[in-house]
């Protein structure tokens, strides 16, 4: 699979809860809306539909091929895609009255991919471009059990640091993404709020499925095998890898699941 079909894999098996997440949001259809880290661009899409929005959208994202892919498999004409840096918004003050950004203001060391070490400065810019009364919603890949039957050995596994990045020992516990409604507090918003929702991982699940819940065993755990003992690694091998023969995600009772969390608040 190449890098894009992953990326599109990943969000149609999230789907269904990303449709439940944008459901949720107070946007109404003649709003004017950034995507922050929009990525390839299907989410921002789903934005335009779900909220029937009639206005220009946004979809702003740092790597200059996803924004190529996203203009060009992107169904509506109002979404302009654009190449930028979340650090340095090209935008007037007051641009915007919502701005959406998922799994992309992730705080941590610039090898890991993080935009910044600390938040404040992104929070900051994001506020200057919504109009007073604009919303801010961040939503974050929060939690997941993928492996039900082994629930010690996944709990060993997710507590490596590679389970956790770009969380590292030695943080600051405000720059983890679960201390957001901090985050929207110090930089001046108001009305905070925050909300978890759960994708339910249900056997029998179809190959496409299984890849995309495959990619997830990689994010998390394939960079954990010096932090745990050999045996757990050989069981995660033999658990998680799609040609083992006691792969977990062909069982067709397998059950598991993962959960975003969305935050949110307003600008005085
Ligand atoms: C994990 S992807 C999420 C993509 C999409 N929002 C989603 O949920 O599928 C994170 C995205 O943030 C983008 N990104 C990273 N640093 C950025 C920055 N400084 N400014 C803008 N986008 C950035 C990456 O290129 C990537 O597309």
């Amino acid at each position: 699979m190449s890098e894009f079909d992953i990326y599109e894999n990943l969000t149609r098996f999230r789907e269904p809860l990303i449709r439940r997440i944008i459901e949720s949001l107070v946007i109404s259809p003649d709003s004017k809306g950034i995507d922050v880290g929009c990525g390839i661009g299907r989410i921002t899409n789903l934005l335009y539909s779900e909220k029937n929005l009639n206005k220009d959208l946004i979809g702003l994202d740092l790597s200059y091929d996803k924004i190529q892919y996203a203009k060009k498999y992107s169904k509506y004409t109002n979404i302009k895609f654009v190449q930028g840096d979340v650090n340095k918004l090209n935008f007037k003050s007051n641009s915007f009255d919502w701005i959406w950004s998922m799994d992309t203001i992730w705080i941590g060391p610039k090898e890991s991919g993080c935009p910044a070490e600390k938040p404040d400065k992104i929070l900051n810019e994001l506020n200057k471009i919504l109009i007073p009364g604009g919303k801010l919603y961040l939503a974050f890949w929060s939690s997941q059990k993928l492996l039900p039957g082994y629930p010690l050995l996944e709990a060993r596994l997710n507590s490596t640091i590679s389970a956790n990045t770009p969380y590292l020992n030695d943080m600051n516990p405000n720059n983890h993404i679960l201390c957001v409604k901090k985050w929207l507090k110090d930089a001046n918003f108001k009305d905070i709020k925050v909300k978890s929702f759960v994708g339910d991982i249900a056997g029998s699940l179809s190959e496409n499925d299984k890849k995309a819940v495959s990619t997830f065993f990689e994010m998390l755990w394939n960079n954990s095998e010096r932090e745990v003992s050999k045996k757990d690694w050989d069981k995660f091998n033999e658990l998680c890898s799609s040609e083992s023969d006691k792969f977990i995600l062909n069982d067709p009772n397998y059950y598991g699941f993962y959960i975003y969390t969305l935050f949110n608040g307003t600008k005085i």
